[in-house]
């Protein structure tokens, strides 16, 4: 039985999908689309506050959008689509920044981050990036947002959002919250051990869905170690952790428990680890990045998910829209 909560989330196009990606967010979504009525999409407009050239835009959208189906999500049982495609998001985007206040904008982490990255550009797209992402989750009226750790903060900031519009103008939106399946959100760390595996920033620290094997082997034997632990028992350094948390993901328990084990009597190898963890990742991605290839050569596969993708979003968008139209007192005849 589709339980009552509506489901919905969003991916950037600024690059192709990597395991952070999946583990934060698109797992998630192909084990929700059995049990909700979901919406998700590719965030195309988001990505044009940082990525204003658009060269890339098509191949990268289509990618995403060919990624989440090779990854098991079903585009017969889900909205899967394009953000721009839903002009209703604009109009509620341009309602809910009148509630928005320069001050928390600010504030924001990712604001905050992204200013520093492109000190030159720092645009009100940029400033407004946590309004424009609750028009898209209340746009559905969408309760649960399968989202990895980092975004963490944006569902706050909707929230606030949501309470001040349900205050001003009664009671429209639910509030929104971050979910994962019984868990604290999950945050895939950067090969590099420098905070979270990103799309756009270190490409050799990454693992997208779409390296081949050799690429995945290199990358993952490039990790940083050392010459292990002397004494029994001691605490791991970040970047050994970091190691021992994506065994956890991919590989058996078995085997992470082996590890575990010699890394506790000092007798582990680092090498034999990486190449373990290595042959896990390509077993993982190779599948997924097969069945990428192939639904991306089908055009006319790809065109019709993305037309009925946009039906079902936007017809459940005119229902709130008019929902907040009216609610906002814009009838005057
Ligand atoms: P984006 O494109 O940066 O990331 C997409 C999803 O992947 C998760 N994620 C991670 N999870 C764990 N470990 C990592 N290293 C990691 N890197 C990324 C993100 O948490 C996210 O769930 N603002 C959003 C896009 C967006 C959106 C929305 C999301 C636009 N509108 C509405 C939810 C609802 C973003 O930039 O995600």
């Amino acid at each position: 039985m589709v339980k009552q909560e509506i489901v919905m989330s969003g991916i950037r196009p600024t690059g192709f999908l990597h395991l952070g990606n999946y583990f934060g967010a698109v797992r998630n979504y192909v084990r929700m689309q059995d049990e909700y009525n979901c919406f998700f999409m590719v965030a195309d407009l988001h990505s044009l506050t940082t990525h204003p050239d658009t060269k890339e835009l098509r191949a990268n959208v289509r990618r995403v959008i060919a990624e989440n189906i090779a990854c098991g999500l079903n585009p017969d049982k889900v909205a899967l689509y394009c953000q721009s495609h839903v002009y209703e998001t604009g109009e509620l985007y341009l309602f809910l920044n009148m509630l928005a206040y320069k001050g928390e904008l600010e504030k924001t982490v990712t604001f905050k981050d992204k200013a520093k990255l492109q000190p030159d550009n720092v645009n009100a797209g940029l400033l407004t990036y946590p309004v424009l992402q609750t028009a898209d989750i209340i746009i559905h009226r969408a309760q649960l947002v399968p989202v990895g750790k980092d975004q963490e903060q944006h569902l706050e900031m909707a929230r606030n959002f949501v309470k001040r519009f349900n205050h001003r103008y009664g009671e429209v939106f639910p509030e929104p919250y971050a979910f994962n399946y019984g868990e604290d959100l999950a945050r895939v760390p950067s090969l590099d051990g420098s905070g979270k595996m990103s799309k756009s920033e270190n490409q050799m620290a990454t693992v997208y869905l779409s390296d081949d094997d050799e690429l995945i082997r290199k990358k993952i034997m490039k990790t940083k170690t050392d010459s292990g632990p002397t004494e029994k028992n001691s605490a791991k350094p970040d970047y050994i952790q970091n190691i021992f948390l994506l065994l956890q993901l991919f590989s058996k328990k078995d085997v992470l428990e082996k590890f575990e084990n010699d890394y506790n009597n000092c007798s582990i190898r680092y090498g034999d680890m990486k190449k373990q963890l290595a042959e896990d990742v390509v077993a993982f991605v190779k599948p997924i990045r097969e069945r990428t290839e192939s639904i991306l050569n089908d055009e006319k596969y790809m065109r019709e998910v993305m037309e009925k993708g946009a039906e079902k979003a936007t017809q459940s968008a005119k229902i709130t829209m008019q929902l907040v139209r009216d609610a906002i007192g814009l009838k005057y005849y």
